[in-house]
């Protein structure tokens, strides 16, 4: 068993990862993530004091099988490409998506969730690992330059503050010739409301940096066009909202004809 003394915004990674883990043990999983599963079975941590509901679970994968289908689809577009995935957490991506043997993928977050991460996940071939801060973006240097490059960050951008988002998207957009940034973005009002959820104040991580209009990126970092934004909740044919409880369900209706509530999270995905 891996101990774990993660605080703040650090601490965060357990949400998210237990669930990926949860909503992968139920029966009509949309992530079947077996891999958190793997990882949460492996920290010594008391998950069950999280007091996480099965909605929480359900939208948690959402997000990131989306995030997934836009990964999946620019390695298909770019079979040589690089990932950069940024505040990787535990998140097991690299395995969900299994790139083939072109991508380079790096996973990145601080140097001590990175000592775990390689406690817990195997190595792999074309896979690597970086402990580094957001605030130093030294590492970036010993990427190659030659190829498109996706940055994914999934739960990451709203702890920085803007001088560390900007200054990051505009070193990616200078350095490397092309490709796409995908995240998710919240309101100011959808940030407010994100740190009043209980789970995440139990953790003491301070929520940052918001986008009101994801055009406004556009205008802030030099080269990058706004190619999607999409709901985070969004869905072609209602059947995870199928699986809500019913005022989860009732307040997905409402979000989505209410626009200023639609407008609280997005995944949006830039080009560069
Ligand atoms: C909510 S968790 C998300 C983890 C993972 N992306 C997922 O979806 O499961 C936020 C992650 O961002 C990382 N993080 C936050 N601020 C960071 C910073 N300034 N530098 C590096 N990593 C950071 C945390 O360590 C944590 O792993």
């Amino acid at each position: 068993m891996e101990k774990v003394r993660l605080t703040r915004e650090k601490a965060t990674l357990l949400i998210t990862l237990y669930a990926k883990a949860e909503e992968s043990r139920m029966p009509d999983s949309l992530l079947q993530d077996h891999y958190a599963a793997g990882a949460v079975a492996r920290i010594d941590y008391d998950f069950s004091s999280l007091g996480m509901r099965r909605d929480e679970m359900i939208g948690l994968a959402m997000r990131a099988y989306t995030l997934d289908a836009w990964v999946r689809e620019f390695i298909a577009a770019h079979p040589g490409a690089t990932v950069l995935h940024l505040g990787c957490g535990m998140d097991s991506r690299v395995f969900r998506v299994d790139p083939p043997p072109g991508v380079n993928w790096f996973d990145v977050d601080y140097p001590d969730v990175i000592d775990l991460r390689r406690a817990l996940y195997p190595p792999r071939s074309g896979y690597e690992m970086v402990g580094a801060p957001m605030s130093d973006l030294g590492w970036l240097s010993g990427i190659p330059t030659d190829k498109p490059v996706l940055v994914v960050a999934e739960g990451l951008f709203l702890y920085l503050s803007e001088d560390e988002v900007l200054p990051l998207l505009r070193t990616v957009t200078t350095q490397f010739p092309s490709g796409e940034v995908a995240f998710d973005a919240y309101s100011r009002m959808g940030l407010a409301l994100a740190s009043r959820n209980r789970m995440f104040r139990a953790t003491g991580a301070v929520m940052r940096w918001s986008l009101d209009n994801p055009l406004d990126l556009e205008a802030q970092v030099p080269g990058l066009r706004l190619r999607d934004e999409q709901w985070v909740y969004e869905e072609s044919d209602g059947r995870q909202w199928a699986r809500y409880t019913w005022p989860a369900r009732a307040a997905v209706w409402l979000m989505r004809r209410v626009r200023p509530l639609r407008r609280l999270g997005r995944l949006v995905r830039y080009r560069y």
